[in-house]
């Protein structure tokens, strides 16, 4: 006999359509011969309005206004479905009662589980009418029939009737009993029976629960939960729109991903399945065919990873300082009596000789400012206590957390930046905490997460675990086109016959860029940062299509006048930093514009500054972008002026006889987010107030391109809009922007040739003739460069793959963990996204020569 138990939230119960399909899962499992059980939920927002009628702090006459609400919605919805309204009767009238009835009060708990149990009582009604509308056999079920809660010694009346857990131990006389009366059976989530015949709930997301604990006692095939996101990711989706669906998860690792804070599930909907070893499957409503994540005991190898990244609020962290606890035999027994005694249960625990501190998690406990109160009273009799909240509790979750420790340092780095009140590593080696003030959580999951990222732990190409990311799922129209380099790769092979390691440069890519940046309305001057690179013919094109060209060296100066010898003064920026005297009078000689980023020049070089019209730098107070490098701004810094220097600095440049005409910002490098532009420019807008000369603002370069497949390009659609938004507020100044990187990073391709293949102790290596003296970022930045092996393009993956070069450091390595084909002496391969800082940053480190490079107006 094969069961399958469904679970369909309060959304899904809401919607004729979604009921529709329900039904339509329902018949193909049942057509594959399984028996199937449906657990619902109430209809959407029905339970909070039960809840608050529950709290029995409304009056009578409100509560039968939000009862009328409850019924009129359920009768509306019969009407929806095709159904008369009349068969809700004997539910609708059991709801009045309830209400009505005399103990109603604020401390029943009984009675509170009795009323809210309705939602779903009434929900499963309907639904079961409506699937008897429909042609399916339905046998309607009252959960509380079939699931025990269990009763325990120390459980606070609130837990016994709000928070029950039930018996899950196989029941073969259910399932035979069931079998006898039906093969389709609809029944309710989150209610149960006490050994007293009274009502209990199974708490928050307790449907989830239910279909677990029926999955359980039925031994079935399998629990489906259908929700509406795909499944669980490795952050919250919501927060992290890069974070990668996890597509197969053990148990263990999905109880403390589901218990530090993903919604998707109910932590409590683990263990039922657990221990009846039955697989749980989170399904996406809206999308029935994708995978969602399979929760199960069998789970494939894979790479030790950090699995999921987690965040909860309201976290409350309980200090309890012993003088001289140490050999104090029973002081933690002590106090953990005094925690069972209060029916609280505890989370996180550090201990140390003379203090112990644990962590309470709100979704655990019924923990209002009260009960606090009453707890500290009793544990102030054996110790000195202290409450810290609100706390927020970031977790890592990953199968072997402690082997992985060596590659968090950036990680631990990123935490440690927060006041960090408690460290603690879970004895199962599943998780890492760390707890720190909730109002320092903003922005730390994306961080970690990013972090993660880059240092490859949240999984590598074609890894079992690790599916699509979150945005990728959601907007298919965000589908990144096929690069331009798979198209022209024969082409590519032939050019690396003639030499490698080569640079190719497609001309129309750099144009197409080209063109992008000068669609945005609201920029007035566009400037090339020819670091990115140099190379002559892009700074042709570039100028040919309207660019200037910033630099930030006499040798860059000189090269630009070398190479456009048209090229007007005016178009010409020179923003250095720590330059040398020479080099400034140089860029004032060739009459370029001059960007000043210290504010001891003025009195240092007084000369020099005489009569000239210069724009100053400004350091913003923050750096961004793809890597802690790259970032520009903050006091360690070296770029810019503090901002509280800026009436110092207005000051120095009229006594040196400057005037300042224009304000600089760039805070870094690779940045994706649209806004950073808008807030740049606002920000400086509201600083030229101080700068009665100021008619220009730089807003810099650093528009990123995607260092990952799965992260979403630079909007630039959005970046136009967030501009013109202060434009509207500052009309009065000319606008210029200085990309380097968007311009050229996609049109590049590094092309190499395999030198040798290497296998140790089971590690293999690619070695190529390119390495970090041509390719440097890799090796500096951790960055992530797409690479193929162009001779066997359509060859399958063979493996996992180092991609090296012939450089005598550890750090030559230019791809780590990449999944490609078996490859061979002498195949070409081609490294992506080389266009910016590639060859500009190449060396001829032990004494290799550099590359080459090849402008094709053809590609
Ligand atoms: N403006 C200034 C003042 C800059 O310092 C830079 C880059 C840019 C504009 C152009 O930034 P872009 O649009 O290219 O992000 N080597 C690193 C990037 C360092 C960028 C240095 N300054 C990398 O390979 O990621």
């Amino acid at each position: 006999m094969s069961w399958i138990v469904l679970k369909f939230g309060g959304t899904s119960v809401s919607q004729r359509r979604r009921w529709e399909n329900i039904a339509k899962l329902i018949r193909e499992r049942h057509a594959d011969g399984a028996r199937v059980v449906t657990v619902v939920s109430a209809m959407s927002g029905v339970t909070d309005l039960l809840k608050s009628i529950a709290t029995g702090a409304m009056s009578s006459a409100q509560a039968h206004v939000v009862t009328g609400a409850i019924i009129a919605r359920h009768r509306d919805f019969a009407i929806e479905l095709g159904l008369d309204p009349q068969i809700l009767r004997e539910r609708e009238t059991a709801l009045t009662v309830i209400v009505d009835d005399p103990v109603a009060g604020a401390s029943n708990f009984a009675w509170a589980a009795e009323l809210q149990a309705q939602g779903e009582l009434l929900s499963s009604t309907l639904g079961a009418h409506f699937l008897r509308s429909l042609g399916l056999e339905v046998v309607w079920l009252d959960a509380r029939d079939c699931l025990r809660a269990v009763e325990q010694a120390h459980q606070t009346e609130w837990a016994r009737y709000c928070s029950a857990l039930c018996h899950t131990h196989p029941n073969a006389a259910l399932a035979s009993e069931l079998a006898e009366t039906g093969r389709v059976f609809l029944t309710q989530g989150f209610i149960a029976r006490l050994p007293s015949g009274a009502t209990a709930l199974l708490g928050r997301g307790g449907s989830d629960t239910s279909a677990s604990y029926f999955g359980a006692l039925l031994g079935a095939e399998r629990v489906e939960i259908w929700t509406d996101v795909p499944g669980m990711f490795s952050a919250n989706p919501k927060l992290v729109p890069d974070a990668r669906l996890l597509r197969r998860l053990d148990y263990d690792e999905a109880q403390e991903i589901a218990t530090t804070g993903a919604k998707v599930l109910h932590p409590r909907a683990i263990g039922p399945v657990r221990e009846a070893r039955v697989p749980l499957w989170i399904k996406d409503t809206e999308r029935p065919p994708m995978e969602g994540t399979i929760i199960g005991p069998e789970v494939p190898a894979s790479i030790p990873s950090v699995k999921a990244i987690s965040l909860r609020s309201g976290v409350t962290l309980v200090s309890m300082e012993s003088i001289g606890m140490w050999q104090q035999v029973g002081f933690l027994a002590d106090v953990f009596a005094i925690f069972k005694n209060h029916g609280l249960s505890v989370d996180l625990i550090g201990s140390a000789e003379t203090n112990v501190t644990v962590s309470l998690d709100p979704s655990d406990n019924l923990l209002d400012s009260q009960a606090l109160e009453l707890l500290c009273a009793d544990l102030a009799k054996v110790c000195r206590v202290k409450v810290i909240a609100p706390c927020a509790a970031v977790t890592l979750v990953g199968r072997g957390m402690r082997a992985m420790m060596y590659r968090l340092s950036e990680i631990l780095a990123e935490i440690g930046a927060r006041r960090v009140h408690l460290v603690s590593q879970s004895s199962n080696n599943l998780n890492l905490t760390f707890v720190i003030d909730e109002s320092d959580a903003d922005g730390v999951v994306q961080n970690l997460h990013a972090l993660l990222v880059r240092a490859r732990l949240t999984g590598v190409d074609g890894d079992p675990v690790f599916g699509p990311a979150w945005n990728r799922l959601t907007q298919p129209s965000a589908d990144v086109p096929a690069p331009w380099w798979a198209a022209a790769r024969a082409s590519l092979i032939a050019q690396a016959e003639d030499h490698t390691p080569v640079y190719v440069y497609a001309a129309s890519v750099i144009a197409q860029r080209a063109q992008q940046l000068k669609s945005i309305i609201g920029v007035d001057q566009h400037f090339y940062a020819i670091k990115a690179n140099p190379h002559p013919e892009i700074l042709r094109l570039l100028f040919n299509q309207g660019y200037g060209m910033e630099c930030v060296s006499a040798g860059e100066l000189e090269h630009v006048r070398a190479v456009l010898p048209e090229i007007t003064s005016d178009r010409i920026l020179f923003t250095p930093n720590f330059a040398a005297r020479g080099e400034y009078a140089l860029a004032f000689a060739m009459g370029v514009r001059v960007t000043v980023d210290n504010v001891a020049l003025f009195g240092q070089w007084p000369g020099l500054f005489v009569g000239r019209e210069i724009l100053l730098r400004f350091d913003l107070g923050r750096g961004l972008g793809h890597h802690d490098k790259v970032k520009t701004g903050g006091d360690r810094a070296k770029f810019g002026i503090a901002l509280a220097d800026a009436a110092l600095v207005r000051m120095s440049a009229q006594s040196a006889g400057a005037t300042v005409i224009g304000l600089h910002a760039h805070l870094g490098s690779g940045i994706l987010e649209a806004e950073h532009w808008k807030r740049v420019y606002a920000d400086l807008a509201s600083l030229a107030e101080q700068f009665p000369t100021v008619r220009v603002l730089d807003i810099g370069g650093g528009f990123g391109v995607p260092q990952e497949t799965e992260q979403g390009a630079l909007d630039i659609a959005a970046l136009g809009q967030a501009l013109a938004e202060v434009r509207r507020l500052y009309p009065r100044f000319e606008v210029w922007i200085e990309p380097g990187r968007f311009l050229v990073a996609e049109a590049g391709v590094l092309l190499a040739r395999v030198s040798q293949i290497k296998h140790k102790n089971g590690v293999r290596f690619i070695g190529l003739d390119a390495g970090m003296h041509s390719l440097l970022r890799p090796a500096l930045y951790d960055a992530w460069h797409e690479i193929r092996n162009l001779t066997r393009f359509e060859d399958a993956a063979d493996g996992h793959w180092q991609v090296v070069g012939p450089i005598c450091e550890s750090s030559d390595v230019l791809g780590r963990d990449r999944a490609l084909p078996a490859s061979f002496e002498g195949d070409v391969f081609l490294i992506a996204d080389a266009g910016a800082y590639g060859a500009s940053m190449a060396s001829r480190y032990n004494t290799r020569p550099l590359p080459l490079e090849v402008m094709r107006d053809d590609l």
